[in-house]
């Protein structure tokens, strides 16, 4: 019999602080960077985001949200054999959030790392879980987004810093004998490392360069449609599917008009396309499962719904793994 895996529960977690463009404009316009709530909207659709206090780390984020994944599919934490934790704000340099996670969950001894690939993060981190439970090496893994990009922001960067926010978002993912995860495709192209990046790095117990997210955002928008549209569509052609099969496109959210501009590329319409970037902001990894897990909780997506989760982040790196839900 063929050996599949299908997701069983979701979860999420955005910290309590929660900003609105206007808000977070008053507080901005206090360091002389100057922003309005009609700029956001108009160029990004984003309203709102949640921002970690300064004590919380992305693992816990991930935790809860873990919690309300293993909750939601009826699984308990020592059920699980693999933790894989896609993120690019980690809590240290090392060990990997995953390990911190594992231990928070009060779970030893089954594998857990993490997944590098910025806002493509969590297709990776799910196409790994994939391949590992088809390969029969696992059966039951957690694959967790969870980001406090709050960290990373130049706050006297008005092109970046009203870009992102906090949060988490899980998934429970289980050996199956129907499928489940029908496709997935994977890509990257170091050439483009300087236009989306963190230049920093540790030396000497020194931070050298800047620690701090910069970004050419037209750049970055030019390359990220065609990517996302080149994506989805190999990853319908590898499942014999096309996107008039797609009942939920569940893009990563970044930006409403990246968001809609890949929609309408592949012919779909824009109701199918779940949006959360409009309260949540750019999560990076996080975007995806946090918006998977909202659209679960709101009752749009629904058991045997086929979804297209598709990314694009530094790196550059890009992808997207079709399923029924
Ligand atoms: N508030 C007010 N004005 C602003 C702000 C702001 N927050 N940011 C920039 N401006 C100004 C600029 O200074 C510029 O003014 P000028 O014309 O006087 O020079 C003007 O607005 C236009 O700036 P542009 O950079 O041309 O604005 P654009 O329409 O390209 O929008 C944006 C900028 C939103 C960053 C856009 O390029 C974009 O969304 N790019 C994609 C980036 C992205 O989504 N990255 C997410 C991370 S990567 C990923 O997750 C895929």
């Amino acid at each position: 019999m063929t050996r599949y895996s299908r997701i069983t529960g979701t979860g999420s977690y955005l910290p309590p602080r929660r900003l609105t463009n206007a808000e977070l404009a008053a507080e901005l316009a206090l360091r002389g960077v100057e922003t309005s709530d009609e700029w956001i909207v108009e160029r990004t659709g984003i309203r709102a985001r949640h921002f970690a206090a300064p004590d919380v780390s992305s693992s816990d984020l991930a935790t809860v949200a873990a919690r309300n994944a293993l909750e939601a599919a009826g699984v308990q934490a020592s059920e699980i054999d693999l933790i894989i934790v896609a993120t690019s704000t980690p809590d240290m340099v090392f060990p990997s959030v995953a390990c911190i996670v594992q231990n928070k969950l009060g779970i030893a001894g089954c594998p857990a790392f993490d997944v590098q690939a910025v806002c493509s993060g969590f297709i990776y981190a799910l196409t790994i879980a994939d391949a590992m439970i088809k390969s029969g090496s696992v059966s039951r893994a957690l694959v967790i987004g969870a980001e406090v990009f709050s960290r990373i922001l130049d706050f006297s960067d008005r092109t970046t810093c009203v870009l992102f926010g906090d949060g988490a978002g899980a998934v429970v993912l289980e050996a199956s004998d129907t499928p489940g995860i029908l496709a997935s495709d994977l890509h990257a192209d170091g050439k483009y490392v300087g236009i989306l990046c963190v230049p920093g790095h540790v030396m000497g117990g020194q931070v050298l360069g800047s620690p701090l997210l910069t970004m050419d955002g037209q750049a970055v928008f030019k390359l990220a449609v065609g990517m996302l549209e080149g994506t989805a569509r190999a990853a319908l052609t590898k499942a014999n599917l096309t996107a008039a099969d797609i009942d939920w496109m569940i893009p990563h959210q970044a930006n409403l008009r990246i968001m809609q501009s890949t929609t309408r590329k592949l012919k779909m319409p824009l109701e199918k396309m779940i949006v959360t970037v409009d309260q949540h902001g750019n999560t990076s990894a996080a975007s995806i499962p946090l918006a998977l897990d909202v659209s679960v909780r709101s009752g749009k997506v629904k058991k045997g719904d086929t979804l297209m989760l598709e990314g694009v982040g530094g790196g550059f790196t890009w992808g997207a793994v079709l399923l029924n839900y």
